[in-house]
């Protein structure tokens, strides 16, 4: 696979070992607390993600934008997988006894996360080879796409299910929850 910039190529493969997953939760004691530390990394990053998409269409791809693409492609490889991570395999176990209406929201939010996933691939497939990018109009259109996507559902696990899960789970299983997403990591790492 040829590269029209030979020496942007080189330059980006030599610093891919700089960029470090930064876990947005430091804070383990309560599934709830890593779950609102994610979204608001979710959020904050999403606008970012859209101005560099936007900046790449205006300038071009640049070193130091093309290592910002590997950075986004780095964070969000790591954080969208233990996100769902968490939800799905610590937080929706907790609720399954619950009432239909709580399976169904679940079912749908599962669903949410697919989507999401199929966003991601087509985006990530692009972030991750920055040298390749050459329709930056379809480049930012599937970052404007992915962050909405993801918004949509943060909204509404945070406006429909946080509050929810907060009248019905106790201290104890927030913190079985919080204890068990810690695991994940351990296993992955
Ligand atoms: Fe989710
Ligand atoms: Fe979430």
């Amino acid at each position: 696979m040829g590269s029209a910039h030979p020496t942007l190529e080189y330059k980006i493969h030599t610093t891919i070992m700089q960029f470090k997953f930064t876990d947005p939760a430091t804070d383990f004691s309560s599934g709830l607390q890593v779950i609102t530390d994610y979204h608001q990394d979710f959020l904050t990053r999403g606008v970012q993600l859209v101005e560099l998409a936007k900046e790449i269409k205006k300038q071009g791809m640049t070193e130091q934008l093309a290592n910002q693409c590997m950075n986004m492609y780095c964070h969000y490889s790591h954080a969208t997988n233990l996100h769902h991570k968490d939800e799905e395999e610590a937080l929706f176990p907790l609720l399954v006894d619950q009432s239909s209406l709580i399976i169904g929201m679940i079912e749908r939010l599962i669903m949410d996360h697919e989507e999401i996933e199929e966003s991601w691939a087509a985006l990530s497939s692009r972030l991750c080879h920055p040298e390749n990018i050459n329709n930056f109009d379809h480049f930012l259109h599937l970052a404007i796409e992915f962050e909405k996507i993801l918004r949509d559902h943060l909204t509404r696990e945070d406006e429909d299910f946080s509050p929810l899960i907060k009248t019905l789970l106790s201290d104890d299983q927030l913190k079985l929850a919080g204890t068990k997403m810690s695991e994940i990591r351990h296993l992955i790492s």
